[in-house]
């Protein structure tokens, strides 16, 4: 049984493979962020590992059926159909701390940050915050979460609308 659930983490480094140099370097830095909110918060470094390579990995598809806000969506999907074509593997994820609806959920809610469980804000912040992120605004995310996670949660969601809001402005004003 448990080899059937490893094949999972090999199906997921196949599309891994398939990132961008960009991407990638993100999806790293994501990771090592959400790691260490997981270590400071306690939640289980599994699952979070899990979350944090999901999250972009179907970015590409997304943005190409110019459905790109809803990239965590099809990345839970994809993972639900992952684990469910597998067949008995949902055990196995669960005894090493891996709960698929926790992890679906989590990455389905990491681009607006709507619904979030807790390992969903983790990601949240992590995406905002990881250490590749240039402007100011992540550094000061990455302090609150530090302290306080709810504070940070909310703050880094109000700043990515605001971000979305410009960005979606200069884009009608470009004609785009
Ligand atoms: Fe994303
Ligand atoms: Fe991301």
């Amino acid at each position: 049984m448990e080899k059937v659930a490893k094949e999972i983490f090999y199906e997921i480094k196949r599309k891994l493979k398939c990132l961008d140099r960009n991407r990638l370097i993100h999806t790293y830095g994501v990771l090592w962020a959400a790691l260490n909110l997981a270590e400071k918060y306690k939640q289980n470094l599994n699952e979070v590992f899990l979350v944090a390579v999901l999250h972009d990995l179907l970015r590409e598809e997304a943005r190409k059926k110019g459905d790109i806000l809803k990239h965590g969506e099809y990345a839970a999907r994809w993972f639900n159909n992952l684990v469910n074509k597998k067949g008995v593997v949902e055990k196995v994820l669960k005894s090493w701390g891996i709960k698929v609806d926790e992890v679906c959920e989590a990455v389905s809610c990491h681009v607006l940050g709507e619904g979030c469980n807790f390992i969903g804000k983790i990601l949240f912040i992590a995406d905002y915050s990881e250490p590749m992120r240039k402007h100011k605004e992540a550094y000061i995310v990455w302090r609150i979460a530090l302290k306080n996670i709810d504070e940070a949660f909310l703050k880094s969601k109000v700043l990515k609308r605001v971000y979305f809001e410009s960005r979606s402005r200069l884009q009608r004003l470009n004609g785009e």
